[in-house]
């Protein structure tokens, strides 16, 4: 029987991970059958269970579910435990193993795709929920330089900077601060204000010609953050494409133990979507 892998989330119809994914089997001769699993979060742990007995031998999770993966999970990875969250499953004789690939799949796109260094950059990471969590570890892991973390709600902030327990490197601040903290050699938007349809407040004074300005989102998701950072001149933008299919590849890793060629299924996905990263 053809291995059985799934991606859960809500909504998740419109994912690109099964196409990522096929294309990666595709090319490493590797039969899979990978398909979408709309659950609410009520019915997200009865959805993974019976995943699992009907043969489920691993999978991702995306939004809104990467917490609740890591309370359901048996055991985790070092990453996911430093996030508190997991995007990719796999299947033990004991339950679930979870790990998270996010963070390092954010920073092979910065660093190998784009060829950014990262190192001793000083970074401004907006929002502080899961995708933010997700990722965090990493950039400290690459060696940027003073991490500062804004959040409108500041307690989440606060929460996440002490969950990362690096206090020399990183701190919080308050969203209404902003405008005191001058410019920053990296920005990170890791909010949901596309996908809640709600504008980012930012002001223009955190950004200069050299910062490099990413978005986690992609397609219409990164439009109104990028716009943003063109407006304020940032010569560097990137949105989030790259970084999903490396979280994917890093998963397929970690399934099949083969590592899939990224840069085909990058070039192929970017032809279809409007917008470009400008590195
Ligand atoms: P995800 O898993 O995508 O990170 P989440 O855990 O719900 O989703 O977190 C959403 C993040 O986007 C939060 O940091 C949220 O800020 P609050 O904690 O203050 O709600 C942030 N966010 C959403 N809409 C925003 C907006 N319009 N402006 C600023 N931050 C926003």
């Amino acid at each position: 029987m053809t291995a059985r892998f799934a991606l859960f989330g809500h909504p998740v119809a419109h994912s690109l991970s099964p196409r990522i994914h096929a294309a990666f089997a595709r090319q490493t001769g590797v039969a899979m059958d990978y398909h979408l699993i709309d659950a609410t979060p009520d019915d997200f742990s009865a959805a993974l269970a019976d995943f699992a007995h009907a043969g489920g031998v691993g999978g991702n999770v995306t939004v809104p579910h990467k917490a609740a993966a890591f309370a359901l999970c048996a055991a985790t990875s070092t990453r996911a435990q430093r996030a508190g969250a997991v995007n990719t499953l796999v299947r033990r004789d004991d339950g679930w193993f979870g790990d998270n690939t996010d963070g390092i799949g954010l920073v092979r796109d910065l660093t190998t795709r784009h060829r950014h260094d990262l190192r001793e950059r000083r970074t401004l990471l907006l929002g502080a929920g899961g995708a933010a969590a997700g990722i965090a570890p990493a950039l400290l892991d690459a060696g940027i330089g003073e991490l500062t973390i804004v959040n409108r709600n500041r307690a989440r902030a606060d929460a996440l900077a002490a969950m990362l327990a690096q206090p020399q490197r990183v701190r919080s601040r308050d969203w209404r601060d902003l405008e005191t903290l001058g410019h920053f050699d990296l920005i990170i938007n890791a909010t949901s204000a596309a996908r809640c349809d709600a504008p980012l407040d930012l002001p223009m004074s955190i950004a200069s010609r050299h910062t490099l300005a990413v978005d986690l989102g992609y397609a219409q998701a990164a439009v109104n953050f990028l716009a943003f950072a063109r407006a304020a001149h940032c010569q560097h933008t990137v949105d989030g494409l790259g970084m999903l299919v490396e979280q994917a590849a890093a998963a397929f890793e970690l399934w099949h133990r083969l590592r899939p060629q990224t840069e085909p299924v990058y070039a192929m996905l970017r032809r279809e979507l409007p917008l470009r990263a400008t590195d």
